[in-house]
Formats: C-alpha cells, structure tokens, sequence
C-alpha cells in the first residue's frame, strides 16, 4: 500500500488491534468509545474510505444512502450482519465484510454456560449467597434440571451451532437440530435433523438459538412454537434477541411451560430490555458476552483488518457479504 488509507474505526478495539491498525492506516480512532449517532457517523466518515464498525452502530438504509461516496468498505467487527442494510450498501457499491469462525467457540462456551445457568437456577443461588440469605442446606433446598443426557436442540446449525454440539456432547447430551439444510452426514456427528422447527421444538429439553437476525427468523420463537416444547423446557439465546418474541417467552416462564431460559442478547438492548426478564428468578441473563473473550476480540479484529487488507490491496476480502 503506496498511501495508507483513511479508515475511520467506530469503537475502541483491543490494544493489539488498533496497534496493527495504526501501522497500516490512518486512523480515526474513538478513544473515548463513546457510542456515535446516526447523524456523527456519517459525518465522520468524511474523508475515510472505509469504516471499522461493530453491531452497535446501526448502518440502516438511510444511514448508508448519506455515508460520503470515498467509503468504499465496511469491515464489521462481528459476524451478525444484521445491523448493517446489505441491500443499500450494494446500491451504493460499498463492500461489507463479517468475521466468522473465530467467535465460535467463546460463543459456544456462553450457550453452555447460559444452559448451566438455567437449569442449575444460578440467578437464585447466587442472589441467596450475594444478598446473605443463605441459611440453610437440605436435600431438598434449591433442586435444578439436570442436563446429562438430555435432549439438546439446536436452531440454526452454522459455525456457532456446531461448535456447541460439540461442547453439548461433553454431557452426553443427545444432538437435534434443524437448519435451512441438512449438513453433510459427516458434519452431523450423530446429529438428528428434523426438517420442520415444529418437529425439532418437541424433541428439545433444552433448545438453544444460533440463527442470524432476518427477516424470516424475527419472531420466530412465538406463543404457537412454544407450545410444542416439552414441558419445563430450557430455552438458551446467545444470537439475536429479535428471534424471541419476549411477551410469549416470559408467559411461558411464569406458567412453567419453559422451565427456565439463559439469555445473552435481547430486543432492545441493552438499555430497554423487557424489564420481566429482570425480574423472573428463572431467568440467566448476560449483557451480550458471547464473543466477549481478549483471544477472540483479538481475532475479530485481526480477521476484519484481514479483510481490509486484501480490498486496499486490490483483492477480494475472504468475508465479503455485500
Ligand atoms: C457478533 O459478532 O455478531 C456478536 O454478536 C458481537 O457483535
């Protein structure tokens, strides 16, 4: 690269990431990491040629129909696209990255531990011990759900997906999932596909949500799907809270026909989270946590600067997904 391009970053990313940055690019760094409107987004990309942004910033139709003409790439630190309209980004010739593979295992890890913490009923326990409530042990104080060998669902069996059968399988569990496609036999491991989300729903003690946010999966985990779960089941979401609709969920957590749920990502968040989900005792939650490992954050963004790497040099990014 002859002249460093302009590349304005939106957060503040890991030490390592920004330092390679800074020796390849100019730099608009966001020191403060302050999160930008809508409107100081496009004006900083004034004069940058490409943007570095995370799922927080949200680059909807209208906001990338006024980013200047010099922005050539958006490499997004994450692997959902979700926040970003690909349709617009096309019609304006913008190239848009992801990075995929190397988020899925710490998201994996926090499927299982979202799993562990509902059916182990963590919220409760650790509020006993925290708040010096904790007076007593007998054989029949605090009983959770034990997972060993149940019956482990999973929607949506990409990367993330996979990776968590995997760690699902550490418990015996027994693998289901359905997906857009089967996988190939010798991706399944054992892995019983069920063509219909209905026919997976019935067959899942604890389900567990790993599809993108679209606009088929909004909503899909409604009141009608619910209701074909087995009774006290455990529903686990570590990939977009848009796939939950909240009010069904949390009817069926107070009548028990979902035993417990561990959420790390929700509609609305992170400030206007359906305040029910703070308050059910049944409920695990985390603030978004998934990738929210130094090993990771460092690998998305040495995957996203991969990406910008090869578009200045006049290549084609490996995670091109517009
Ligand atoms: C992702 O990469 O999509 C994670 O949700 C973090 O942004």
């Amino acid at each position: 690269m002859s002249q460093q391009p302009k590349i304005f970053v939106t957060r503040k990313l890991p030490l390592a990431v920004e330092r390679r940055l800074a020796k390849n690019y100019q730099c608009d760094f966001n020191t403060t990491d302050r999160l930008y409107t809508q409107d100081e987004l496009v004006d900083r990309s004034v004069d940058n040629e490409a943007i570095l942004c995370c799922h927080t910033e949200q680059l909807d139709a209208d906001t990338m129909a006024r980013l200047p003409e010099e922005i050539k790439i958006i490499a997004n630190f994450s692997v959902g696209v979700d926040h970003c309209n690909l349709e617009a980004a096309a019609n304006k010739g913008i190239v848009v990255t992801n990075t995929p593979d190397v988020l899925s295992d710490s998201t994996a890890e926090i499927a299982i531990l979202c799993m562990l913490g509902a059916a182990r009923r963590a919220t409760e326990g650790s509020n006993l011990v925290r708040n010096d409530q904790w007076h007593d042990w007998s054989p029949t104080f605090m009983l959770g759900k034990q997972i060993t060998g149940k019956r482990f669902g999973i929607i949506g069996m990409g990367r993330v997906g996979q990776v968590t059968a995997k760690r699902a399988r550490g418990f015996d569990m027994e693998i289901h999932y359905h997906n857009r496609n089967r996988l190939d036999p010798s991706l399944e491991h054992g892995a019983i596909y069920h063509d219909s989300l209905e026919s997976l729903i019935a067959s899942s003690d604890v389900l567990s949500i790993h599809c993108p946010n679209n606009p088929d999966s909004v909503g899909l985990l409604n009141a009608e799907r619910i209701s074909h779960l087995p009774d006290g089941a455990i529903v686990v979401n570590t990939a977009r809270g848009t796939v939950v609709d909240d009010e069904a969920l949390i009817a069926a957590l107070k009548n028990g026909k979902v035993g417990a749920a561990g959420l790390d990502v929700f509609n609305n968040e992170p400030s206007e989270i359906h305040p029910a989900y703070r308050e059910l005792d049944n409920v695990f939650v985390l603030p978004h946590l998934g990738s929210a490992t130094e090993q990771t954050r460092d690998a998305m963004g040495f995957r996203a600067l991969d990406n910008l790497d090869a578009f200045f040099r006049g290549e084609a990014p490996g995670d091109r997904v517009a």
